[in-house]
């Protein structure tokens, strides 16, 4: 394993490290104290600026200008909101953080609140994560016991509750306006922005969403300071102005055809064969590297030729791909068939559309339709340009949907396709030698027995 001391990971491994003994054993809670005695709320949001912080839940939006974005001097409730939906296929670093480390998940909490003037903050779990929910919960009740959490926190004048509700874990809850929907007790069918959540959010007040690592990030930053965390990461571009860099530490997940799967932690900014190598210990079995998911299935696809890539806000998306997402990294070996693994995903996102926006229902559930078809030895080869005109037309980037589930269903169709033709050709045409050819219209089949 390489040398990079983990920060956010430091305590994982101690013994209890989920009580609150433990965490300020270590110094924890440390950082707020001192916040709370000699700096102002704004001060706290100049600091997470200038470190560049980017949310860590899958977008990547800088946290301290995300805060700034709420009205200032706004008389009525500010309301915080932590997701820890953790949909994304692929994705655990947040459950780790949650199981093992709750007190500096809460702390960074509170942090974000008193910066953003927040006074109620809500943690939305999905219902998953049973242990998550336990040490959470015993860790809120330690801390409104020792002061962290209720009136006139740490002797201050600040003031905050933090309350946990658990989802029924869709994907789209994890959508930022799905979550306040599902929080306020509805469908959580994703909400046409503007208005942003800053401005109207939960119970149509100014509300901030953020993820639970990019929480852990804000006590790590209130605790270290703004130079540690630009010392680790990626610079900005000096060419583009509007590169806010990769800077900080990641919490990377790793699975799938790989020696040591796990959460591993690493400066922002390995490649995607580092890490495979160097923290994961190689392709499983001696086989050698296919694909790579980059950063949750939404992401699309990594060649194993572009396996070089930076694993960055930047990286990804230099190679075709959505983003870095999640940074959760699941190995395809070589065995592996695009083919299977597109229809896997298809049939993830057909199934977790919310149905709000015609583009993203109709055109995940006929990519699904088209994967069956090709699946069952009837596909033809005008179906993948089919499939890539889906994948062309749907989504907020091409301005077509609400939110962005219909571009991370478009992601690996573009990318498996797009970087992995010749295999679905060869498949269509093993699989259809007589009816590859065929342009005439087709009829859906039904769904594949045991899918
Ligand atoms: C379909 C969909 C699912 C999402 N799921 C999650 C999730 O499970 N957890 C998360 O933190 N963000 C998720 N996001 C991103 C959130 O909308 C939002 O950007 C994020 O919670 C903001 O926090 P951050 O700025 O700290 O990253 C999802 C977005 C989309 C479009
Ligand atoms: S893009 Fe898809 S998931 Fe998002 S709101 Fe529209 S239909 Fe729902």
């Amino acid at each position: 394993m390489p040398k990079f001391e983990p920060i956010l990971l430091a305590n994982i491994g101690k013994p209890d490290s989920h009580t609150l003994k433990v965490y300020e054993a270590g110094g924890g809670y440390r950082a707020l104290k001192r916040v709370l005695a000699e700096m102002k709320p704004v001060d706290l949001i100049e600091m997470v600026k200038s470190t560049n912080l980017r949310g860590r839940g899958g977008a990547g939006f800088p946290t301290g200008l995300k805060w700034s974005f709420l009205p200032k001097d706004h008389p009525g409730p500010i309301y915080m909101c932590i997701n820890a939906d953790e949909s994304e296929p692929g994705t655990f670093n947040n459950r780790i953080l949650m199981e093992f480390d709750p007190h500096q998940v809460i702390e960074g909490i509170i942090l974000s609140c008193y910066a953003t003037r927040a006074q109620t903050a809500y943690l939305y779990l999905r219902c998953e994560y049973p242990t998550s929910h336990q040490r959470l919960q015993a860790a809120i009740d330690e801390c409104y016991a020792a002061g962290y959490l209720g009136k006139n926190i740490c002797g201050s004048e600040f003031s905050v509750d933090l309350y946990m509700h658990r989802g029924a874990a869709a994907y789209i809850c994890g959508e930022e306006t799905g979550l306040i929907e599902s929080l306020e007790g509805k469908r959580a069918w994703p909400r046409i922005k503007p208005p942003f959540p800053a401005v109207e959010g939960l119970f149509h007040k100014p509300t901030v969403v953020n993820n639970i690592e990019t929480v852990a990030c804000v006590t790590q930053i209130a605790a270290r300071g703004v130079e540690w965390f630009k010392s680790i990461g990626v610079p900005s571009d000096p060419k583009n102005p509007r590169d806010p860099g990769s800077y900080g530490p990641k919490l990377y997940c790793l699975s799938g055809h790989v020696n040591n799967p796990g959460c591993y932690e690493a400066p922002l900014g390995i490649t995607c064969r580092q890490l495979i190598e160097e923290y994961g210990g190689g392709v499983w079995k001696g086989r050698k590297g296919k694909a790579a998911i980059p950063g949750g299935i939404s992401m699309g696809l990594l060649t194993e030729a572009e396996f070089d890539t930076p694993l960055d806000f930047a990286g990804p998306g230099k190679a075709g791909c959505l983003g870095l997402g999640t940074a959760a990294v699941v190995v395809l070996d070589e065995t592996v068939s695009i083919v299977d693994f597109l229809h896997n995903s298809c049939r993830f996102f057909a199934h977790e559309s919310c149905g709000q926006c015609t583009p993203c229902r109709e055109g995940t559930a006929w990519s699904l339709t088209m994967l069956n078809r090709i699946k069952a030895g009837k596909g033809r080869l005008v179906d993948l340009d089919l499939l890539l005109e889906i994948g062309d037309s749907i989504g907020i980037m091409p301005g077509t949907t609400i939110c962005g589930l219909a571009d991370g269903a478009a992601w690996p169709i573009k990318n498996a396709i797009r970087k992995f033709r010749g295999e679905f050709e060869e498949y269509i045409k093993r699989t259809n030698p007589d009816g590859y050819q065929s342009t005439e219209a087709a009829r859906a089949l039904p769904v594949l027995a045991g899918h």
